[in-house]
């Protein structure tokens, strides 16, 4: 598994660019989605576009230390949302994206999935803690 060092690297190198960038003031509270070593990848969407906080839908919980249950079946246009029951915060991040982010404990995140497929999802915390969404018409 290469993306979670990957991430890591996006993150710190971010975290350096942020700590250098003094005086800009044009910082955006929701640029987390830039992703400079992500030149592979052919997802072009921001993660705000495909993760939402609706909720409803088809419950996971995300527990210390895996998502219950890992695989789920939804229709095209449903809305799976999980939720971070445990105490160690994870992430609900797609194979080819979106990266719906960081969950802290107590808090959910959402995905309404508009189109059928098979979605494969990973905490890049926790490279054990993966998950499926089997989306059909
Ligand atoms: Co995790």
């Amino acid at each position: 598994m290469k993306r979670p060092s990957m991430l890591l690297g996006a993150s710190l190198a971010l975290l350096v660019f942020a700590a250098c960038g003094s005086g800009g003031g044009t910082a955006s509270p929701g640029g987390g989605t830039a992703r400079p070593g992500g030149g592979s990848s052919p997802a072009t969407s921001p993660a705000a576009a495909a993760c939402n906080d609706d909720g409803g839908g088809t419950a996971v919980a995300a527990v210390d230390f895996a998502f219950e249950p890992g695989l789920v079946n939804a229709g095209v246009g449903d809305t799976v949302t999980w939720t971070n029951n445990g105490d160690a915060p994870h992430t609900v991040t797609f194979d080819g994206g979106p990266d719906c982010g960081q969950i802290a404990s107590g808090e959910s995140i959402s995905r309404t999935f508009d189109a059928a497929g098979t979605f494969e999802y990973v905490c890049t915390f926790h490279p054990q803690m993966v998950g499926t969404v089997s989306v059909t018409d």
